[in-house]
């Protein structure tokens, strides 16, 4: 029997974005995105938190260090993003619309190849206090 934990890491970083499709055309994306479709820019502070879940390592009694799942996040993820324009800055985001959706898509991309095959990593990504996604869901 294989008895799992899940252990958290919360991490912040601060960025502006415009929500923006060029798909559509300008009257669609005011529609769909409203003041998120304003052209120059808004920020959030963005509050990631990291679920790392798999078996208790008998040896150390962690699941993963969670000094090292911060350094992670940190050095590959908030130092990358944090004060930054999410649409022009981020090379991992050139060319998609950073809704909280498609950027905790990325970030679970970027932090994916770095933990241990063994181990399952989902992301919460809070845009505001009241609105956030998870993924995979
Ligand atoms: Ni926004």
């Amino acid at each position: 029997m294989s008895r799992k934990v899940a252990v958290y890491r919360k991490e912040r970083f601060n960025a502006a974005h415009r929500l923006h499709n060029p798909a559509l055309s300008d009257e669609e994306n005011a529609r769909i995105y409203g003041k998120c479709n304003l052209p120059n820019y808004h920020g959030h502070n963005y509050e990631l938190v990291v679920e790392v879940t798999g078996e208790v390592d008998e040896r150390t009694g962690f699941v993963i260090d969670t000094k090292m799942l911060s350094q992670l996040v940190q050095q590959y993820v908030t130092d990358v993003f944090d004060h930054r324009n999410l649409n022009l800055d981020i090379p991992a985001l050139q060319g998609i619309n950073p809704t909280t959706e498609n950027v905790a898509m990325v970030i679970f991309d970027i932090l994916r190849p770095h933990l241990d095959a063994r181990l399952t990593l989902k992301i919460f990504l809070y845009e505001t206090e009241r609105n956030f996604v998870a993924y995979p869901a």
